[in-house]
């Protein structure tokens, strides 16, 4: 067992990505996945442990905040985070703070990824993906080196008051995304989005998919699906769909993965 754990949430694989150059970069951690309740509670027997997540609607995807209270850390555990996020970091490493109490924090900014909303050449300053993880491989590098040495950043993670309010009202946009999901006849029934989505919000049905009414928008299966058949309304409809590079879709099933 590695000293080291990193939890982590990822909808389409970017935040995996960086966890996994992050755990490299440490020399070995236990990647422990947050999509779904995580499979270890207790971490007390890590010396380091952080946690890589993404900026959703201003705070954290949906469950990672429980997810984080049910973990067990030692006492005397070197605690880092690290958020992701396509425009602005929002209030979810200030949430995760105030439940563990971090020693070191620090941003990655991704903006290839938030396509759902944009394509990614509106983004400013438009990147391509490979520009935008050329950048993100030298500062998870950086961090890497930080968490080795235990470097403790000097203030706390910014609470905004805007990403706030902006999260409080999350879920019910979450709701009207979801109500807008939509699968066309061009779904083949092959259950990628429901092995995928981490909520288990998709079941697979004469032979199509059909969406729940537990979606936390996290996109994974509109992103992932190989016909381009589920959508948000006409928002994705026609738009490039997004996948991480560097992260096979199995691994985002995974529970653990050791690095
Ligand atoms: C549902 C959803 C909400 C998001 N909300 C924000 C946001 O409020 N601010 C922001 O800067 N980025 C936002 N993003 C962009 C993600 O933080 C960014 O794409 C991140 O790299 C995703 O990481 P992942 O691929 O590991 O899921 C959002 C993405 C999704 C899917």
């Amino acid at each position: 067992m590695s000293e080291n754990v990193i939890y982590c949430y990822s909808g389409t694989g970017n935040c995996l990505d960086m966890a996994k150059k992050i755990a490299r970069g440490m020399g070995g951690a236990d990647i422990v996945l947050m999509r779904k309740a995580p499979a270890v509670t207790d971490a007390t027997a890590y010396k380091r442990m952080g946690f890589v997540v993404p900026c959703y609607g201003g705070g954290l995807p949906g469950g990672v905040e429980d997810y984080v209270k049910s973990i067990r850390i030692a006492p005397d555990a070197y605690k880092f985070g690290v958020i992701q996020f396509a425009g602005y970091m929002g209030s979810g490493l200030h949430k995760i703070d105030k439940i563990v109490g971090l020693d070191y924090w620090n941003t990655l900014p991704m903006q290839s990824s938030a396509i759902w909303l944009m394509p990614h050449w509106l983004c400013f300053p438009p990147k391509t993906v490979k520009m935008a993880l050329k950048g993100l491989d030298k500062k998870a590098g950086k961090i890497a080196a930080d968490v080795k040495a235990q470097v403790k950043s000097k203030k706390a993670p910014p609470k905004r008051v805007i990403c706030a309010i902006e999260s409080a009202g999350f879920p019910t946009v979450n709701k009207l995304l979801n109500k807008s999901m939509h699968v066309s006849d061009a779904c083949i029934g092959c259950g990628t989005c429901a092995k995928l989505c981490p909520k288990g919000n998709i079941e697979i049905r004469g032979g199509k998919a059909h969406v729940g009414k537990n979606c936390i928008a996290c996109m994974t299966c509109v992103q992932y699906c190989p016909k381009e058949a589920i959508n948000v309304g006409k928002i994705t409809r026609n738009r490039e769909r997004y996948q991480n590079p560097n992260v096979r879709q199995d691994e985002l099933t995974e529970q653990i993965i050791h690095i």
